[in-house]
């Protein structure tokens, strides 16, 4: 007989019809309701058991998280707390866990505790909830581009150009680490390494993107980056998914427009189609909430915290405007940052995006027209000469969540700018051709993948939305 989830068991008018259904044991109480789960759903399905029908040997085995096959009739349920239950007539056990040894019981487990069992955390109602809007997130991004006439571009995972400078880059090479090939002055020859020459993990796909999006128009990658940052923050990965849209024709403005929008569409899109998952992490939240200070508990739900980013338009404000708020803001004065502001230049650090969104405009901001020597070479320079086309867009409890700008068109501006950096210009030949052959506007951004997920589920750390989450010295898994 074919079988069900437990989704669809859930969604189902109970007719006193034979039904199957796969899925583990949530918990099993009084030797007679069994909460079966199989990850369709954060509801589980209540299944009845008459225990005079079966063996002492088959009870024994229904322990928390064991995998059984269950058949019974549909009916209504006669408990609260669900429409529909299952009368069971056969259990067949898949596999058993012994309560002795299987980690996840049914009690509240600390997320780090979890962190160390991240082959079995998934099993979980927060992890799956997590990892389910996280699904619902990607399906979403993919299906807003294609819905906007934007390409899927592939950008290569290993890299022969590290010109990008988004941070710091892990080798890729098959040279033998304790007996490398060396040339004449003693250095590392690289020549004779598996691509003939230095490699790396990609940091980012946006240079390659931008030859795409130079013929394709409109294109995006969504795929895995790498950086080697030695940040042991609760928003850093080494490993983590980026999306980067990349358009031709589009100036700053537009790329803001784009990004606003397309955050709009992805968050609403969980709000469509996660309730119950939303509902479960919002009222985990609340609950983790209680014990903390007031100070800093959040001033929404997070329902209601999604509801309003949908809502409300992003406060746009230009790094200069956001220096003169920072230089003069109480924190600053009183010294409460760690990084006190003094003068215009300065690089924000994350407690100053978060005061800038959390107590001062109290709503998304995105920022732009940085001071060109704190962003990247290829960032469009501005008529002042001092600053460039970049924007990024800060977030409640997250700070950064989007770094991006309009590109620098122009051959002569960017060639000397490679220049000023030190660059060598011949490893961006490529991306200099760009410029010589039908050069135009263009812009994009890089939305963090993670960090969207973060905000989306209301999870305080990076670690914790990522399947198995790679940072300084952990690779378990
Ligand atoms: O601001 P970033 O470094 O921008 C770029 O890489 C550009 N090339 C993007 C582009 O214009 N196409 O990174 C973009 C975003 C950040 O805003 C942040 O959300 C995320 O990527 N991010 C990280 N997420 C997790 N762990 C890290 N170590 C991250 N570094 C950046
Ligand atoms: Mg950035």
């Amino acid at each position: 007989m074919k079988s069900s989830s437990v989704k669809e068991l859930l969604a189902t008018a109970p007719k006193l019809q034979e039904v199957t259904v796969n899925g583990w044991v949530r918990t099993f109480r009084s030797n007679r309701f069994i909460a079966l789960n199989d990850g369709s759903t954060i509801n589980n399905i209540q299944c009845v058991v008459d225990f005079e029908n079966f063996g002492e040997d088959i009870l024994k085995q229904i322990n928390t998280g064991s995998a059984l096959k269950i058949s019974g009739i549909l009916v209504e349920s006669q408990g609260r707390g669900q429409n529909v239950e299952i009368q069971v007539n056969a259990i067949y056990i898949h596999g058993n866990a012994d309560p002795e040894t299987y980690p996840i019981q049914p009690k509240k487990h600390s997320l780090e505790f979890l962190r160390e069992k991240a082959h079995l955390r998934i099993r979980t109602n927060t992890f799956s909830a997590v990892m389910r809007v996280r699904s619902a997130l990607s399906f979403a991004i993919h299906q807003y581009f294609t819905q906007n006439d934007f390409y899927n571009f592939h950008a290569p995972i290993i890299t022969g150009s590290d010109a990008e400078g988004a941070g710091e880059m892990f080798k890729v090479t098959t040279l033998d680490s304790k007996n490398p090939p060396l040339t004449e002055d003693g250095e590392v020859n690289y020549k004779e390494d598996f691509f003939g020459k230095e490699t790396n993990l990609t940091v980012s796909g946006q240079l390659e993107a931008e030859t795409y999006a130079m013929a394709l128009g409109k294109v995006y990658t969504f795929g895995p980056t790498f950086r080697a940052e030695n940040s042991n923050t609760s928003r850093h990965l080494a490993e983590f998914w980026m999306i980067e849209p990349e358009m031709a024709f589009y100036d700053l403005d537009a790329n803001m427009d784009l990004a606003e929008d397309f955050i709009k569409y992805v968050i609403n899109y969980v709000l469509e189609h996660c309730q119950d998952d939303l509902q479960f992490l919002e009222k985990r939240l609340l609950d983790e909430e209680k014990s903390k200070p007031q100070a800093e508990r959040s001033d929404m739900p997070l329902i209601e915290k999604l509801k309003f980013i949908c809502e409300n338009n992003f406060r746009r404000v230009t790094y200069t405007e956001a220096i003169d708020i920072l230089r003069n803001c109480k924190p600053n004065k009183k010294k409460k940052f760690q990084y006190i502001i003094d003068e215009w230049g300065a690089d924000l650090q994350s407690e100053h995006e978060r005061y800038l969104v959390e107590k001062h405009f109290k709503c998304p901001v995105i920022l732009f027209d940085y001071p060109a020597k704190i962003k990247a070479f290829y960032m469009r320079l501005n008529e002042d000469g001092k600053t460039v086309r970049a924007m990024d867009i800060l977030f409640p409890g997250i700070g950064e969540i989007v770094g991006g700008s309009q590109r620098e068109e122009r051959l002569d501006v960017l060639k000397e700018k490679i220049k000023t950096l030190g660059i060598d210009e011949k490893e961006l030949w490529w991306y200099l051709d760009l410029r010589k052959f039908g050069s135009a506007v263009h812009s994009g951004f890089g939305l963090g993948f993670e960090r969207l997920v973060l905000f989306a589920t209301g999870m305080g750390n990076i670690r914790d939305v990522i399947p198995f989450p790679r940072t300084p010295q952990n690779a378990e898994f």
